[in-house]
């Protein structure tokens, strides 16, 4: 299915995510349980003080570029991935959705006119690169990605194609061949792409890649974007960071200087020390939640997304034998009314999969205990099931 945002006027407002979660904020006095961030937690934090080079930060402009201890970090990330990158190829941003947008605003600067993405994708990105100016296209991520359809659709300098892996919200990723074929036709016919790789160290599957970045040699028209916010379960640090070729980092440094000069000082420290720690007790809790929610899912005969990576699942609820409330957001108001309990629909994404809803992973196994069983006894077809 292709699904296209074109050139008119389209209305501006909150996610449905942030809609819920503003509702949640006018009745702090109820016990909430919120699983509508994606956001994998920290099973102890533990984690290492951190060094301040002058003061807390807070008093020094960082450079526009990125303080060098954590460019430095960030490189020595990419090699022990596999891949060879040095500093200057590195821009630190603030988080992930700030450097889609510096990237989305210098191609459209620069000619390129439409954004092809394996969907569906998050509905603000498909608003962000719609006010970058660009026509937004979104194809299914197995059709247009893993199957290769981007090759039909001839695309050339005036292009860009958006790869999400693992794919939020269905767990999909890369496999080696097929992210070979797309960066030798990048180079032959000089579209754009951006890899968004901001749950890389969540990874599943052995037949799939974590990341493309080894298998990057010729860096002209690659953007590859990255984030604490879910790899180190920080989002409110608000640190991300790009890896493109120098060139272009140094025109994203340009516009990241005019648009808002630099990243928080101390936030970049951090980053810095959370990098060094490493995420492996992260990864651990969010491949046992995993776990815990198929296994679920496949006991309770529910359909499930590709599941090969993430940090979310994916739940079909129109799967488990039809019902009279197949739509997400039916479901997802019946949970906040009756459980308190907060999830994102498919209502969050572009296109809409209405009958689809996620739910994180890395969250604690006993908060998984108590939740699963609550969404099966609001699963509309047992309801319908119970009334015949
Ligand atoms: C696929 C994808 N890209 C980018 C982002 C933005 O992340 P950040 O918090 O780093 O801006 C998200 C956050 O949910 C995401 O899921």
């Amino acid at each position: 299915m292709t699904s296209v945002i074109g050139n008119g006027y389209r209305r501006m407002g909150l996610s449905p995510l942030s809609r819920r979660l503003s509702a949640v904020a006018q009745t702090v006095s109820e016990e909430w349980t919120l699983l509508a961030e994606n956001i994998p937690m920290w099973p102890e934090l533990s984690l290492p003080p951190v060094n301040l080079i002058s003061g807390d930060g807070h008093y020094d402009y960082a450079p526009s570029q990125g303080v060098d201890a954590l460019r430095v970090a960030l490189r020595d990330r990419a090699a022990a991935q596999g891949a060879d990158i040095g500093i200057e190829s590195v821009l630190v941003t603030n988080g992930a959705f700030d450097g889609l947008g510096l990237v989305a605003r210098q191609l459209s600067g620069s000619g390129v006119r439409r954004a092809i993405c394996g969907g569906p994708v998050l509905l603000s990105f498909a608003d962000l690169l719609h006010a970058a100016g660009l026509e937004v296209v979104v194809e299914d991520w197995e059709e247009l990605i893993a199957a290769q359809g981007w090759a039909s659709l001839g695309l050339g300098p005036g292009d860009l194609l958006y790869v999400n892996t693992p794919h939020n919200p269905t767990g999909a990723c890369l496999d080696d061949s097929t992210a070979r074929a797309l960066l030798a036709a990048r180079e032959r016919q000089g579209f754009s792409v951006i890899f968004d790789l901001v749950c890389d160290s969540f990874v599943f599957d052995q037949a799939v890649i974590g990341t493309p970045l080894p298998l990057i040699r010729d860096w002209q028209g690659v953007y590859a974007i990255n984030s604490f916010s879910k790899n180190y379960g920080a989002p409110g640090l608000r640190i991300g960071w790009i890896i493109a070729g120098q060139a272009a980092i140094e025109q994203l440094t340009i516009r990241l200087e005019w648009e808002r000069i630099s990243v928080g000082t101390a936030a970049q420290y951090h980053a810095a020390a959370l990098c060094g720690h490493g995420n492996a007790a992260l990864v651990e809790r969010v491949r046992a939640g995993r776990q815990m929610i198929l296994d679920w899912a496949a006991g309770n005969n529910i359909g499930v997304g590709a599941q090969q990576g993430g940090v979310q699942a994916w739940l079909n609820l129109a799967d488990s034998g039809g019902s009279d409330c197949e739509d997400a957001e039916d479901f997802a108001d019946k949970l906040m009314m009756k459980h308190k309990i907060v999830i994102t629909t498919g209502a969050n994404y572009y296109p809409r999969a209405a009958a689809w809803f996620r739910i994180p992973a890395g969250v604690s196994e006993a908060v998984l205990r108590d939740v699963l069983p609550m969404l099966a006894a609001s699963w509309p077809s047992r309801n319908t099931a119970r009334r015949n």
